[in-house]
């Protein structure tokens, strides 16, 4: 089987999601605008806020959940065939998941890059220069622009990530989707792959998503209480 997991999965961990009833845009709604590449580019105080954002953001305190530590028996027990994540919180990699098998859509937030000369630098490196009073810090190669590691609203994801995510979409008999909204494409857009393939969808949220109609089950309850039990359940059955 293939999953897909989004912001809820990682909000036990103390990390709020953007859409659910706590979440960083249902409370504050413009903060989505500000998200875009464009405007991050054309204003250094959105940068300097991002930067701000990026050093408080709760990420570099969390620890994976039950939920993340399910998917790592799922995977021992051969049963998953690709970790497709929204997620730029890395929890998947820190409870033990095969880096091979995580396919990070959006990518993360614990690395920089240069949107000049597209330089990757450890995020930890960048925030010190932050914490020691650079506002916005530029590229040490070539001065450029700095962000995340993450693709911004009104960026493309990366081809080679969007084909594996296609590809592992397309050769389940079972595609999971967990703890998101379903509202951001094309990362929804795979549960679609999925059903088009002939594969049965399972949808583990606690609020209604897009894709309920066409799900062969749909579970609104807690994930860090249910994902474990529907884990446990998948295994009993391939034995
Ligand atoms: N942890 C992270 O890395 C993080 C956090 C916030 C946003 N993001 C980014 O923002 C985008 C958000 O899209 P999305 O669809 O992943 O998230 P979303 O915010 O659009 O949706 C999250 C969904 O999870 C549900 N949910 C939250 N906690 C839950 C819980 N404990 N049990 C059951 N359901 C729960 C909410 O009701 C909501 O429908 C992603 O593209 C991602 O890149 C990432
Ligand atoms: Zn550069």
């Amino acid at each position: 089987m293939s999953v897909l997991t989004g912001a809820g999965i990682s909000t036990d961990s103390g990390i709020p999601d953007f859409r659910g009833p706590q979440g960083v845009w249902t409370k504050n709604p413009s903060a989505a605008a500000n998200a875009s590449i464009d405007r991050y580019l054309a204003d250094p105080g959105i940068r300097r806020d991002s930067w701000r954002a990026r050093l408080d953001h709760p990420a570099w305190q969390a620890r994976p959940n039950a939920a993340h530590l399910a998917l790592v028996d799922l995977e021992r027990a051969g049963l998953l065939r690709a970790l497709i994540t929204q997620n730029i919180d890395e929890l998947h990699q820190r409870a033990g998941s095969a880096p091979e098998l995580v396919i990070e859509l959006h990518g993360t937030l614990h690395r920089a890059e240069c949107v000049s000369c597209d330089l990757i630098t450890p995020m930890p490196e960048v925030l010190a220069r932050v914490t020691a009073g650079e506002e916005d810090p530029p590229c040490p190669r070539c001065g450029g622009i700095q962000k995340s590691n993450t693709i911004s609203f009104g960026q493309a994801l990366k081809p080679d990530v969007l084909d594996a995510a296609l590809t592992a979409a397309r050769s389940c008999e079972l595609f999971l989707a967990v703890g998101t909204s379903l509202t951001v494409h094309p990362a929804a857009g795979l549960c679609g792959e999925a059903l088009d393939a002939g594969a049965k969808l399972v949808i583990m949220n606690a609020e209604p998503t897009p894709y309920d109609p066409f799900a062969d089950r749909v579970i609104n309850e807690p994930i860090g209480a249910a994902l474990p039990g529907l884990v446990k359940e998948l295994i009993d059955a391939a034995r």
